[in-house]
């Protein structure tokens, strides 16, 4: 295979404008910094896909597709990478250095099967010890649970022992590397450099993906110790946003939809109970990536099922995970566990049988909103009433098409006992004061972190931080000021931050080479999302110079108490000079 140099690569990428490429083929017209289209990867009727010449990448809000000039070439005309380069390359009358196949490209690769062997090993050797006199409190516990034998084979459950380096000798014996067992997660090192397995005394649940690659773990604590599930760090071949539990069972499923719960127990619950379908995220919340794969598997069937726990925290994640399926062109709906709190328990009490029903009275995203809605008014009252049904006409005329809006109308009027024409008017005359509201996609908030540990509800604050970095330099030297690339979130994030420090630093922030770096099309999706952050760009220089602050704020504040609690904390002098500084921070003006 042909192979051009990635300094080749990163030359054409500076020198071509993607205006260029895109304006031939999409109508972009102005609007603020950017320029917006008709997205030519999906239908639609309002331009939700935008280019940006500042940053030279484009993205789609609505299909979450995204990338270079060298994407748009390989998804628009369907051109391998190497024809993407070419063509660019032809245009700016530059001849292509090809060199023959990459020891680089080769190693990237090689490390990465390494790392999907070591973690197979492993897999075995957690469930050889849970078979073992060694795993019996596992064991026990998973059958307390009600799981069968055939059911932990499927899953390929297991146990880490207590002893904290038994992985770590069995791998060693089996020939793999430090290195290897380092960078797919299974050992840490001590500061005294000692190799220590990550896991140890947990039930073992090996995370795969589509393709039945073990690419992590999540292990349980059989006891109240926390964290209760630890997972595997962010590795090459282990990224949370880009894999769901149980899928490589469930994309082989003969029911047509997906049903997407929370946890790994209730995937495992559902399965064992006939619903082979099943699938969950990896303790994180469902991010565009997520719906994307859904889709993919779900085939022409679109329909998806939600199942989150029933207490306000799953609620409200459900309500967030919607947009984000609608987003993806899938059609959501909710089930009802009540009075249980999660499928796994609903299965065990009530069993297959209702749960099917649940199913089949799974209620749509518009519904079960307005329905939680309801809580926050009192419904006795002619007033509570009134304020709720004109809440709710709010969120029918935030519904974009015709059709879909006239049925909600219809709906809610007969629901509620109003009069269909007055409620329609209603509908109507809150459009026309741009009071709709819109079904948006919203992080959750603060105080609502179901997680304790490697909890992401900084994920976006952090990313609104990276675009601001990668669009303005005074806030890159800001940011060096109080953070290093480590006190962002592992994987993506840190890898964008340490890039865009680096090229700061040399002069020039060019996002469409940082982008070139990711090699796989999700995370280039990813990458142009966090570039083209929404709302950044409606910000004014005040606004964004506020949140700005505040994320730098919070994240020196997590990165203090994250310190502390390790025992790891500077010196009393450190963390004063760091309190005054963030003092400082109040006031800059950036
Ligand atoms: N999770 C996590 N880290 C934690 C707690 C939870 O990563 N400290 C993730 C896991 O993926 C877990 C999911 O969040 O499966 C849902 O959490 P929970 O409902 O507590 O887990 P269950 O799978 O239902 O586990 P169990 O029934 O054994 O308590
Ligand atoms: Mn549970």
């Amino acid at each position: 295979m042909p192979y051009i140099p990635e300094k080749f690569v990163e030359d054409v990428l500076s020198r071509t404008d993607i205006y260029d490429v895109i304006s031939p083929v999409v109508e972009l017209k102005k609007r603020g910094g950017n320029y917006f289209g008709l997205c030519p990867f999906h239908g639609e009727k309002t331009p939700s896909f935008s280019v940006s010449r500042q940053k030279q990448l484009f993205y789609c809000f609505g299909c979450h597709i995204g990338g270079n000039a060298i994407s748009f070439l390989e998804q628009y005309e369907n051109e391998t990478f190497v024809e993407a380069v070419e063509e660019l390359a032809q245009r700016l009358n530059m001849a292509v250095p090809y060199e023959n196949d990459s020891a680089a490209a080769r190693a990237r690769s090689g490390e990465r099967s390494e790392i999907y062997e070591a973690n197979k090993e492993a897999a075995n050797y957690y469930y050889m010890v849970l078979k073992s006199p060694a795993g019996k409190k596992g064991l026990d516990y998973l059958k307390s649970r009600g799981l069968s034998d055939e059911t932990i084979l499927k899953f390929g459950l297991g146990y880490s022992p207590a002893a904290r380096d038994s992985l770590y000798k069995y791998l060693k014996e089996k020939g793999f590397s430090d290195a290897v067992l380092r960078a797919g997660g299974l050992v840490i090192y001590t500061d005294t450099g000692q190799a220590k397995d990550r896991f140890f005394d947990r039930v073992m649940f090996p995370i795969q993906d589509a393709n039945k690659h073990v690419i992590g773990f999540g292990g349980r604590v059989l006891t109240d110790a926390k964290p209760k599930y630890l997972n595997t760090a962010e590795t090459s071949v282990f990224d949370k946003s880009r894999n769901l539990y149980g899928l490589h069972l469930a994309r082989r499923s003969r029911r047509s939809y997906m049903i997407l719960c929370e946890g790994y127990m209730d995937v495992i619950a559902m399965h064992q109970a006939g619903f082979d379908n099943a699938v969950a995220s990896l303790g994180t919340a469902l991010t565009p990536g997520h719906a994307s794969i859904i889709k993919k598997y779900a085939g022409d069937n679109s329909f998806t099922y939600l199942c989150y726990d029933s207490d306000n925290a799953g609620v409200n994640a459900a309500l967030r995970a919607m947009p984000i399926l609608k987003g993806a062109g899938l059609d959501a709906r909710i089930i009802d566990m009540s009075p249980h709190k999660d499928p796994d328990e609903f299965i065990r009490a009530l069993g297959a049988e209702a749960f099917e029903e649940r199913i089949n009275r799974a209620k749509n995203g518009f519904v079960f909103g307005i329905e939680v809605l309801e809580n926050s008014y009192d419904m006795r009252d002619p007033q509570g009433r009134t304020d709720y049904i004109n809440a709710v006409a709010a969120r029918v005329a935030g519904i974009k098409d015709e059709i879909e809006r006239a049925n909600y109308v219809n709906y809610v009027a007969e629901r509620y006992e109003v009069d269909v024409g007055s409620f329609r008017k209603k509908v109507t005359q809150i459009a026309l004061e741009g009071k709709a509201v819109f079904q948006t996609y919203s992080e959750p908030p603060e105080n609502e972190v179901r997680y304790d540990i490697e909890s992401n509800d900084m994920n976006r604050p952090q990313g609104v931080l990276i675009a601001a970095m990668a669009q303005k330099p005074e806030i890159t030297r800001v940011v060096k000021d109080y953070l290093t690339a480590e006190d962002f979130e592992e994987g993506i994030y840190r890898k964008l931050v340490t890039e865009i420090m680096k090229q700061a630093d040399e002069g020039q922030v060019k996002p469409q080479i940082i982008l070139n770096m990711f090699d796989n099309e999700a995370d280039r999706a990813f990458v142009s999302a966090v570039f083209e952050e929404d709302g950044l760009s409606d910000m004014t220089d005040e606004e964004l110079s506020e949140a700005v602050k505040e994320t730098i704020y919070k994240m020196v504040k997590r990165s203090m108490e994250t310190a502390a609690k390790s025992g790891e904390a500077g010196t009393v002098q450190d963390v004063i000079k760091m309190q005054k500084k963030l003092q400082e921070l109040r006031n800059l003006k950036i």
